[in-house]
């Protein structure tokens, strides 16, 4: 495999090339905040959107970043890409610690880490598992500390599935990696935001594309029994996109593959970003 290529404090080398202390707060706490930005046949999907998210996610850790500086990394990345479609994974970190300690000093330096990998975008059809959502109240910010996600994923994957739906007693929040859509009686739905669930780029990307075709969505609160009344699920994200669910292993379910609102959601996302 080709050197992956990456970036550590704004100096370019390859990943094997970084070294990283293990006071590194991203090491001992998971202090850190990312962003995963896609491109497509050299075009950056949204890039304004994930910066934005990032300051958030920023703001509420307080964690003190120059976006500047990260939007020129992530695009000299991308450029640097053998290939023209791919991702960057952009890391911020509150900054190394003199000595392991729960309560952060102000005047730490931040510590940033990308690196980009080519990828083709191509979907498939998921397997899922259903879960309780084991996490903590601050989902909307994109930490790294995904443990919860991690120990439900790798749960999913012991039988044999993609990815999870979670649900917090019984309302239905997020996928492992991705927001969670689903179509019932000619309505397309989603979970709404909340401090549950990561404002996807994605899913607003394909929001902002069904309002403009004027097709019925429903931001709201939906439970188990909702999901296990619709007709088509699809799952979204940057490297996803939009991903059919055709079989949930946990859930009595009614899916189908031709689900007329599904197919017109994708051809619309698809048409606008990927092609
Ligand atoms: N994950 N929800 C969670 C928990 C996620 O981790 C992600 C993305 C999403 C979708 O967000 P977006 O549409 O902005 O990619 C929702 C990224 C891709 C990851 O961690 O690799």
């Amino acid at each position: 495999m080709d050197q992956i290529k990456g970036v550590f404090n704004g100096n370019f080398d390859s990943i094997e090339n970084i070294k990283i202390s293990p006071f590194s707060r991203a090491y001992t706490f998971s202090d850190s905040i990312y962003e995963v930005v896609p491109f497509y046949k050299s075009n950056i999907i949204a890039f304004n959107l994930h910066m934005e998210r990032l300051l958030y996610s920023a703001e509420a850790l307080n964690i003190n970043v120059n976006i500047e500086n990260i939007e020129r990394e992530i695009k000299k990345l991308i450029s640097s890409c053998e290939k023209q479609s791919g991702y960057v994974y952009y890391q911020v970190t509150r900054g190394v610690d003199s000595v392991r300690s729960h309560m952060y000093s102000n005047s730490l330096e931040v510590e940033t880490f990308g690196y980009v990998l080519p990828f083709s975008f191509k979907s498939k059809s998921l397997k899922v598992m259903i879960c309780e959502d084991i996490r903590w109240g601050r989902c909307d910010i994109k930490s790294t500390s995904l443990l919860g996600n991690v120990m439900n994923m790798n749960s999913s994957q012991d039988e044999g599935c993609d990815e999870v739906i979670m649900h917090k007693d019984n309302v239905l929040t997020e996928a492992g990696a991705s927001n969670v859509f689903f179509t019932k009686n000619e309505v397309i739905c989603t979970p709404k935001l909340s401090k549950s669930i990561l404002p996807g780029i994605t899913r607003s990307l394909l929001i902002d594309e069904l309002n403009k075709a004027k097709l019925p969505i429903i931001e709201g609160v939906f439970s188990l029994e909702d999901l296990s009344k619709a007709n088509a699920v699809w799952l979204t994200s940057s490297t996803k996109g939009i991903s059919l669910v055709d079989e949930i292993i946990n859930l009595e379910s009614t899916l189908q593959t031709n689900d007329p609102l599904f197919i017109k959601s994708k051809s619309l996302f698809d048409n606008k970003f990927f092609s």
